[in-house]
């Protein structure tokens, strides 16, 4: 393990079916003023709306709300939400809804108090705020993201065609405490969960695919992997399954809580990839990483080759006598796509709506990082977009 750094995650998370209970414990911590965040309307249609209001009332809570956040939410979005946010004067954001909700509070809270613009500020020169912080609290529905332990919020533009995210250095972005409750995720889309299951599989690749030193992290990263190809196999099979649901829910927010990036070095690209797809398409988070995954994978491969390796054997239980770790590297990544499509991902960007004229555009949009087996240029961005038609 050769990085230096310091770890301190403040959410405090309730977990399991009872734990909306203990929004009872958390809101007698903030003043009254309450903005109720939350999607395009599955929250009224599976109960948790009335639940939530219930206790906000009980509690005595002054409410404002803003809905119909949507999928990858916008800057139009973010500037509509401010106006609600500053004349209810704010005390407490409660989320109420999967990554996107939870990201959204986040750039509410960051901009509520700020003078300047927020996507100039957080998303074009990613700077941290200078402001006071509005405090989010999460009442997550959707398993993925992660968004309800981290400080990440991505945001779309869709006049300039980007999508970025930012996530913020200081952990009081981070929300004040997330309530997961499995059983809120059953009524996801099937489409929705296995996105969120993908979404979840390449956090951890994108922290485990870079560095060569022997690191703890990437042994935690090995069995939140192992975890999660047995539940989503089960959860696919039985989407009502509770103990497969928990094991993912939980698996999702450790996967993207910042602990397994501890003490080295992150990749990153298949999000700046997938981001880039968004930004063009507006399709399902998880799927756009999906969609690009392996020609990516294929490509960084022999960069990293001991890494592909270890991960056909340690993940994927691949028996590595007599063979070649360029061999055992490319028996892992099938085993991957076979895991893959198994569960019913969608496996290229042309389903979701990209096409060969956009590549172009799709490319100048993916932003470049180094952290990878391999530094991309842009020729290959976009040889590796063109392979995920
Ligand atoms: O809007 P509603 O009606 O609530 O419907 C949502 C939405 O249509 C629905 N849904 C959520 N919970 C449900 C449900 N439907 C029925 N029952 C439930 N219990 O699912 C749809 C997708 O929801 P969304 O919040 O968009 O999904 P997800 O959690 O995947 O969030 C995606 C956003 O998070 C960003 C993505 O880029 C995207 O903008 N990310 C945030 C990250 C972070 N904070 O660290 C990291 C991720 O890599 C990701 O980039
Ligand atoms: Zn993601």
């Amino acid at each position: 393990m050769l990085g230096n750094f310091s770890y301190c995650n403040p959410t405090k998370l309730y977990f399991g079916d009872n734990s909306l209970e203990y929004l009872n414990t958390e809101l007698p911590k903030y003043g009254e003023n309450v903005l109720l965040v939350y999607g395009g309307g599955s929250i009224k249609r599976n109960g948790i709306y009335d639940a939530v209001i219930d206790i906000l009332k009980k509690n005595n809570k002054n409410i404002a709300e803003i809905a119909g956040v949507m999928p990858n939410p916008t800057l139009q979005k973010l500037y509509e939400g401010l106006e609600i946010a500053r004349a209810h004067n704010t005390d407490l954001i409660l989320a109420v809804g999967g990554g996107s909700v939870c990201d959204y509070s986040k750039a509410v809270s960051v901009s509520i108090y700020c003078d300047e613009d927020p996507w100039e500020k957080y998303y074009l020169k990613f700077e941290e705020p200078t402001c006071k912080i509005v405090p989010v609290g999460c009442i997550l529905t959707m398993a993925g993201t992660g968004s309800e332990m981290n400080a990440g919020a991505v945001i779309t533009n869709h006049d300039a065609k980007l999508k970025i995210g930012h996530v913020f250095a200081d952990e009081s972005i981070m929300p004040r405490f997330s309530i997961l409750n499995p059983k809120y995720t059953m009524s996801l889309p099937e489409y929705q969960m296995i996105a969120g299951i993908y979404d979840i599989f390449n956090h951890i690749c994108e922290q485990y695919f870079s560095g060569d030193d022997d690191n703890t992290s990437d042994y935690i990263s090995e069995g939140l992997m192992k975890s999660l190809l047995v539940s989503s196999r089960k959860a696919v099979e039985d989407p009502n399954d509770y103990e497969a649901r928990s094991n993912i829910m939980w698996t999702a927010t450790w996967a993207l809580n910042t602990l397994v990036a501890k003490g080295k070095s992150t990749d990153w690209m298949v999000h700046m990839l997938g981001q880039a797809v968004g930004a063009y398409t507006d399709a399902t988070h998880g799927m756009t990483l999906a969609a690009v995954s392996l020609p990516y994978y294929r490509h960084i491969m022999p960069y990293g080759v001991k890494k592909f390796a270890r991960f056909a054997v340690n993940v994927w239980g691949i028996a590595p006598e007599g063979k070649t770790d360029e061999q055992l590297a490319a028996e892992g990544l099938d085993a991957m796509e076979m895991w893959m499509k198994e569960i019913g991902l969608v496996m290229n960007i042309t389903d979701l709506g990209a096409s060969e004229d956009m590549i172009d555009g799709i490319t100048g949009a993916t932003l470049i990082l180094g952290g990878g087996y391999k530094m991309l240029s842009k020729d290959e961005v976009a040889d590796i977009l063109k392979r995920s038609l």
